[in-house]
């Protein structure tokens, strides 16, 4: 499979989600999200095993290493760049992970709408965009309707993993789900650890660390 292989079937103005060799591709600015027929997990792995879904999945190192090392887990790699899910995509295909399935489309809109009935075991964010400026904040993933949406989907005493090299943003993720009440921090006060050496490796994490930056780990139990 090669990068040329992908491609989205309609223009713009006619957009909808579909799915393509095994990347669900989710239109932005699209309202009809629930008219789309997403076939439950179980159809899509063709097994019942454990599924955990990473967002903002970047490249796919993190994921794609997790795919292989861990084949008895089913995993979903969620990323809104085109170029991005592509590539992970083309590794999927070439190293034959049928237990990776890539969504190209928003974090938040793939936990609001196409997750429907289906719970998941594990959701991990690997450096999400901080949006350092005030103005910007908005655009952050963590808000509380995100984390709603995260409580949702995911099985009971299953855990969001979330790591981040930005304090500002760390401290938002703890607050927001502090405030919420079907989660508990895993980590005593002050929620995080700076050192978790069989993480997993991602192009972020690699960059942030040779730089000698603070890396924040956070995890939060759904209860
Ligand atoms: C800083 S990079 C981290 C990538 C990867 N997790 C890593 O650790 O190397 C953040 C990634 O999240 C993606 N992203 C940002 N907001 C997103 C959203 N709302 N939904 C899905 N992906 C998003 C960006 O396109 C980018 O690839």
């Amino acid at each position: 499979m090669k990068a040329k292989d992908l491609w989205i079937p309609f223009s713009y103005e006619n957009r909808r989600p579909v799915i393509i060799q095994r990347l669900l591709f989710i239109p932005s600015h699209y309202e009809e999200h629930l008219k789309f027929a997403m076939p439950n997990l179980s159809t899509i792995f063709q097994n019942e095993n454990a599924c955990h879904v990473e967002f903002c999945s970047g490249n796919g190192q993190w994921i794609i290493d997790k795919a292989k090392n861990e084949p008895d887990k089913n995993w979903i790699a969620v990323e809104k760049r085109f170029d991005r899910a592509r590539k992970i995509w083309v590794k999927m295909h070439n190293e034959n992970l049928s237990n990776l399935f890539v969504v190209l489309g928003s974090a938040q809109d793939f936990a609001k709408y196409y997750l429907r009935d289906n719970l998941v075991d594990g959701v991990f964010v690997n450096f999400p965009d901080p949006w350092p400026k005030k103005k910007h904040a908005k655009n952050r993933l963590f808000q509380s309707e995100f984390i709603r949406d995260l409580a949702a989907i995911l099985k009971p005493q299953r855990t969001a993993f979330i790591v981040t090299d930005d304090e500002t943003y760390k401290g938002q993720v703890i607050d927001h789900f502090l405030e919420n009440i079907h989660f508990r921090p895993e980590f005593p006060k002050p929620y995080f650890i700076n050192n978790f050496e069989a993480y997993g490796q991602s192009f972020f994490n690699d960059l942030w660390v040779n730089k000698g930056r603070n890396i924040y780990y956070m995890s939060f139990i759904r209860e």
